[in-house]
């Protein structure tokens, strides 16, 4: 028995009753109908994965069936069976969707054959299908992480441009997610089902850039013993990234700069000129202006590139999108390496908040992935972060300040207590420093002498008595405050 089911629609009841047993005998569930209303008001009850249908028949010809079945159920695949005089009709309806079309008499082994290739694309079809949601996924906005101001903006601005096919120039440090944007920007425009080509013109040498963007004629040049089509042409009816495109020699600018007004080029020693259907983003970490002002780049292919400019910040200058990256990061890799670490440490957080990320999103992800690695325990702990990141925090001073703050149990605690203990703890430390002298204690804590009596009367702190002596001669206390703690 096998899952698939057939509705064989025919109007001739020796050609229904002897298709509809081949395929039962096959293991396919099988119905009929005798006519194209008849197999309408089936399809209307339940899903058929094929329909097998004749085109001339009473009350419903085959082609509102196909149009049935296009129309409202798009995964059921619609095959003809055409007697010979009607097989313009059966090329007709292939047109139309049908999978396609068997000629009467129609002997067994050609049905299923046909039944089974038609399972096959259909299956194909909705791997397919998944692959490219999966992408869209992977690559698609989801994966982008940021709530700062700049970042939503960003966001806002490729969903603007995202469906229109302008040319779209991405700037920012190395690092700061140039390509996750092309990629999304891609992955929501109408062309996300056809192809994203990148080409990294920094990478690819000079010499080979050209053949590798416009391809190559046979015999254009020493080793062109084939010809090849180049990136542009592989690009047709989707996105060419043109990453790093501040690299780009004059030359090729020249080139470039007629693609991007015609959409035309020439492969290399070819003379066809080849006409593609293409959206061109571009990215650059260099200041494309600068380079514009200094001769290295063409004013009017960098005005022809800008006409939608997306500059994306650096990290420094987007602090609050720092817990966020860290937390998807920490998703990722610890989801990946089926990892122990579950959390970073309080005082390992605040020097990774502080660091300046010369590198940006790029080197926050690479330290995340390999302090995930090598953790010691199941939290991350300021000893398990690089040097640079400790040296940094030890000049700003922040490690030494934050790691007495006890990291929260996983059962929690109150934080008001904590607090206390806190206070309690560095109103002790500078009244020993100063020899109990609370005018002194009071300016080391950057308090006035009055509130620290305050304060050391609720926390109940009492003067030593060996100290009370000496600090109440250093005191010059005013009368009102006479009211001694001690
Ligand atoms: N906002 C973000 N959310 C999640 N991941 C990000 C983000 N920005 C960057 N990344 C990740 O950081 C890494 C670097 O990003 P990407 O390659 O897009 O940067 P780039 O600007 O193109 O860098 P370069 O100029 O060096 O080519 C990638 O692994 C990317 O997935
Ligand atoms: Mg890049």
């Amino acid at each position: 028995m096998r899952n698939e089911s057939v509705l064989v629609v025919d109007d001739a009841p020796d050609i229904r009753s002897g298709m509809a047993h081949i395929l039962q005998q096959e293991g396919f569930f099988v119905d009929t109908a005798s006519d194209g209303q008849e197999a309408i008001d089936k399809l209307d009850q339940r899903f058929f994965d094929i329909v097998l249908t004749d085109l001339a028949m009473p009350r419903k010809d085959g082609m509102e069936v196909l149009k049935f079945v296009t129309e409202n159920s798009p995964e059921s695949i619609c095959i003809i069976i055409t007697g010979f005089g009607t097989i313009k009709g059966a090329v007709e309806a292939m047109r139309q969707g049908a999978f396609d079309y068997l000629t009467k008499p129609v002997k067994t082994e050609e049905v299923l054959i046909i039944i089974e290739k038609a399972l096959e694309v259909r299956q194909l079809r909705r791997e397919n299908k998944t692959l490219k949601q999966e992408l869209q996924s992977r690559y698609g906005f989801e994966r982008i992480v940021g709530s700062s101001e700049s970042m939503q903006r960003v966001f806002r601005l490729i969903e603007r441009v995202a469906n229109t096919d302008s040319t779209v120039l991405i700037t920012g440090e190395s690092g700061t997610g140039k390509e996750l944007i092309a990629h999304a920007i891609h992955y929501s425009s109408d062309r996300r089902d056809g192809p994203f080509v990148p080409v990294n013109c920094a990478a690819i040498p000079e010499e080979l850039l050209e053949s590798e963007l416009f391809g190559h004629e046979k015999g254009a040049f020493t080793h062109a013993i084939r010809t090849r089509i180049g990136r542009f042409e592989l690009a047709n009816k989707g996105t060419i990234f043109l990453d790093e495109i501040g690299e780009m020699s004059p030359s090729l600018q020249v080139k470039l700069l007629r693609v991007l007004q015609e959409r035309k080029f020439e492969r290399v020693g070819g003379v066809k000129t080849i006409q593609v259907d293409i959206r061109i983003l571009a990215a650059t970490n260099i200041d494309l202006e600068q380079a514009v002002k200094e001769g290295r780049f063409r004013e009017d292919l960098f005005y022809r590139l800008n006409v939608i400019p997306i500059n994306v910040p650096p990290l420094r200058e987007r602090r609050s999108d720092i817990p966020l990256l860290i937390a998807h990061f920490m998703k990722k890799f610890t989801r990946n390496q089926k990892s122990a670490v579950r959390g970073i440490e309080n005082d390992a957080m605040e020097c990774l908040l502080n660091y300046e990320w010369p590198g940006n999103v790029r080197e926050l992800e690479n330290i995340i992935e390999r302090m995930v690695i090598l953790a010691n325990g199941p939290k991350i702990t300021v000893k398990d972060l690089p040097e640079r990141i400790l040296e940094s925090a030890s000049n700003l001073g922040i490690h030494r300040v934050q790691s007495h703050i006890p990291s929260l149990p996983e059962d929690g605690f109150s934080l008001s207590s904590a607090v206390q203990e806190f206070e309690k703890a560095l109103i002790i430390q500078a009244l020993d420093r100063t020899g109990w002298v609370k005018n002194r204690a009071a300016k080391l804590l950057k308090m006035n002498r009055t509130t620290l009596i305050e304060k050391m009367k609720k926390q109940k702190l009492m003067v030593p008595k060996a100290k009370a002596a000496g600090a109440k001669k250093a005191e010059k206390r005013p009368k009102k405050e006479s009211v001694a703690v001690s």
